[in-house]
């Protein structure tokens, strides 16, 4: 007998995997990457995690590892909390990604992994995420971020778009639940009453799914202080990089430090954005050159790691109420 809370978890998977058919591949690759490049991690974060869905497939994978798991949403992070409650292994942190200094407070890592999330955030958001992540590796840790990012060359998107958008309009015909349909299901839930409202607010920058080329990341990564960084899977307009973090580490005081805003990159609007059923709808491109040139970034500001002051032992702080309640017409 399933409880309600893993009802929800598991129509969570069912819906990701429908809308990302090779969701699971993704995932063990992002996995096996980390096996080939590096000793076992010991510390990973689940960036943008959901339900807790990396971490789930980093614990079975790596037994001895930790990991922390940072999301915004209060129901996914209700759910993620269900989930691991009692595991000493997992803390579970209420964080807002698009806020400047999301990444204080987190300790070191090993790995930093995220899924289908960095469209959410506008470009330059985005830099501020990378360079934070590049703050929370240590040197030759590893990043891998599976998530749309669209061919270059528009004919070629546009007909792996059109595929895409066929492939889901048959599935959805069928009667599957769609990514709006859970959270539509999720948050009705008498017990979340409220917990709408407060995810409209924490959402309120959203300004639909923004996506930018794997030009545009793998650039914007090497910039963040990335020493290596590429698409080591591609299927359509979905595409998986794995990054390096060089020896060099950002500077306390640099430009991410300086990123305009609390929440910085709000102002975006207008990017190419994915309709609900998968096609591409470029607004005003040309208007916004963010979109293809990522913000002025961190060269300047690396500085020789060695140069930096010893930290203490890695510490994840947990926002148990950060949770706040709310829910949908969200991106899938
Ligand atoms: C489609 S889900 C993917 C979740 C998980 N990685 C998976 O594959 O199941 C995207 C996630 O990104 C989170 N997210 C989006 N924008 C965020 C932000 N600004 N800060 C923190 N989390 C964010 C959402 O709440 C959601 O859990």
């Amino acid at each position: 007998m399933t409880t309600p809370l893993e009802d929800l978890r598991s129509g969570w998977e069912r819906q990701q995997s429908v809308h990302e058919p090779d969701r699971e591949l993704r995932f063990r690759l992002m996995l096996d990457y980390i096996e080939h490049l590096t000793d076992p991690p010991r510390r990973v974060l689940d960036l943008a995690c959901g339900p807790g869905s990396i971490t789930r497939r980093v614990l079975d994978r790596f037994p001895s590892a930790e990991v922390a798991a940072l999301d915004i949403d209060p129901l996914l992070l209700e759910l993620a909390r269900d989930a691991f409650a009692g595991n000493e292994r997992i803390r579970v942190v209420a964080r807002q990604l698009a806020e400047a200094g999301w990444w204080e407070d987190l300790g070191r890592f090993d790995a930093v992994l995220t899924a289908t999330a960095m469209h959410w955030l506008p470009p330059s958001a985005l830099s501020g995420v990378y360079a934070g992540v590049a703050r929370l590796l240590r040197p030759g840790g590893i990043f891998a971020n599976a998530d749309h990012m669209p061919l270059a060359d528009p004919v070629l998107r546009d007909a792996a778009d059109g595929m895409h958008a066929e492939y889901l309009r048959e599935i959805f015909a069928s009667g599957v639940e769609s990514c709006d349909e859970w959270y539509r299901r999720a948050y009705a839930d008498p017990r979340y009453e409220g917990w709408w409202a407060e995810r409209e607010r924490v959402f309120a920058h959203w300004t639909g799914e923004l996506l930018e080329s794997e030009e545009w990341h793998l650039g914007l990564l090497r910039r963040s202080g990335f020493e290596r960084a590429g698409v080591v899977w591609r299927r359509g307009n979905d595409a998986l990089v794995i990054a390096v973090r060089g020896q060099a580490h950002p500077a306390p005081g640099s430009s991410v430090d300086r990123a305009p805003g609390r929440a910085h990159g709000l102002e975006d609007r207008g990017y190419r954005r994915m309709s609900e059923r998968g096609g591409i709808v470029t607004d005003h491109p040309d208007e916004h050159p963010s979109a293809t040139e990522p913000d002025e970034l961190l060269v300047d500001d690396l500085i020789d790691e060695t140069r930096l002051p010893e930290e203490g032992p890695p510490e994840v702080r947990e926002t148990a109420d950060g949770v706040s309640p709310s829910s949908p017409e969200p991106p899938a």
